[in-house]
């Protein structure tokens, strides 16, 4: 091993877990060595393609073989794993989300570590140049004032095969919700890392409207920002097919993402400003249409274990640091809130309030889970989304 290579372990196999052991074991992470894996279940040992295996978290977080560890395990075990892996003084990559609810997030940020230890999470969506370019002109005032937000994302289509492939997805005791905290909040991180976070929040989340699961697998919301801006935010897995199309006007225009188009439909003058002063007319002078091109999506999940690395190594620039991944949390907490008591939920929230709200959902619950691990191999479902 080079002398300056990060020593990685991953703790989770399953889906995610074995893609980021082909990536390492391939080599495309730069100075990043993978020299142990660790799974509870014994049967994963294979994954690991004949590296140190551990089926205890804590083995291989006190092995001494590892300064760093990725963690993509079930979500309400990322804060546990987490905060014992932050304590041992490792570099921590936790899988998306953070945790499941605000008061765990806030338990994992606040667990004491090294100024030179990197703690990041794997939004791996913020490697997008489409959303890099989108933020990058919204906060160089390209559009003006930003008055409206959409974002439908319906392309995360899932099969009941995926939700019956292992027992804690898609449950209140063991996936803490559903197409938000799984699938969306890839989409609600973006949201907010380039809207930045809205003062009111209004949703509906339909529970098990598509599948034999107890969580949510469509949601219809709106944002309000305290400037007046408003947004919705529409997401499902049961619908095909889906798009993925984001749409943001402000007085200079209106930007459209959809799938691999990014059109910038130009206004000539500021509208507020032409309804101010319309010396000319009734009507706006025509936009213009500039269509955007972007190559690729990017790097994804490769791009932010390279990033980790860099700043474990050269102290670079967290793309997505751990503190980022609470907001997304926070934004999903808001809407499942909203949704049990319908009701406009203001932010921050309270995190014991979500918490306890979360408690309840997991006590009162009947759901017979069924499981059937899955044969066929997911494909690629987990770019799915990123376009
Ligand atoms: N970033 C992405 O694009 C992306 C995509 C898919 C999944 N994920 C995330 O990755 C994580 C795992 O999801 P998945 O789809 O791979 O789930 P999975 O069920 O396929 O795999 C989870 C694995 O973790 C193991 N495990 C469970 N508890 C453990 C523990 N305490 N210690 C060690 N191993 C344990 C299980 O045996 C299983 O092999 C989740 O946080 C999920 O949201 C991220």
């Amino acid at each position: 091993m080079k002398p300056e290579a990060v020593r990685l372990g991953i703790i989770g196999l399953g889906n995610m877990g074995r893609h980021h052991v082909e990536t390492l074991l391939n080599g495309e992470v730069p100075d990043c060595e993978l020299t142990a894996v660790c799974d509870s279940n014994p049967v994963k040992q294979s994954v690991g393609k004949g590296l140190p295996f551990y089926s205890q978290s804590s083995d291989l977080i006190h092995s001494g073989k590892i300064d760093a560890v990725l963690i993509a395990t079930p979500h309400y075990s990322h804060t546990p794993i987490g905060i014992e892996a932050l304590d041992s003084g490792l570099h921590v990559l936790m899988e998306k989300p953070l945790s499941v609810h605000k008061a765990d997030c806030l338990r994992l940020l606040a667990t004491p570590r090294k100024k030179t230890q990197v703690f990041a999470v794997m939004l791996n969506q913020r490697t997008d140049p489409y959303y890099q370019t989108i933020r990058h002109m919204v906060q160089k005032g390209e559009l003006g004032r930003i008055h409206r937000i959409h974002w439908t994302i319906t392309d995360w289509f899932r099969s009941q095969a995926y939700y019956d492939s292992s027992a804690w997805r898609a449950t209140w005791e063991g996936e803490g919700g559903g197409v938000l905290l799984n699938q969306s909040v890839h989409n609600l991180d973006l949201f907010q890392w380039i809207f930045g976070m809205p003062h009111k929040v209004h949703a509906v989340c339909s529970l098990a409207r598509y599948h034999h699961i107890e969580v949510e697998d469509e949601v219809s919301a709106i944002f309000q920002y305290y400037d007046g801006t408003t947004a919705t935010f529409i997401t499902s897995t049961g619908e095909a097919p889906g798009v993925n199309r984001l749409e943001v006007i402000g007085d200079m225009g209106r930007l459209v993402k959809e799938g691999d188009r990014l059109t910038f439909h130009r206004n000539q003058v500021s509208s507020s400003d032409y309804i101010r002063s319309t010396p000319e007319g009734y009507k706006m002078p025509p936009a213009e249409i500039l269509d955007i091109s972007i190559p690729d999506h990017g790097e994804q999940h490769v791009g932010i274990i390279k990033n980790f690395v860099g700043a474990i190594l050269r102290g670079d620039k967290l793309l997505s640091p751990a503190s980022d991944g609470l907001h997304a949390v926070e934004l999903i907490n808001s809407m499942i809130l909203s949704s049990v008591h319908q009701s406009i939920v203001e932010l921050p929230i309270q995190a014991a309030v979500y918490e306890k709200t979360l408690q309840n959902l997991i006590f009162n619950s009947h759901f017979q889970k069924t499981v059937s691990p899955y044969q066929g191999g997911f494909g690629n479902y987990l770019q799915k989304s990123s376009t």
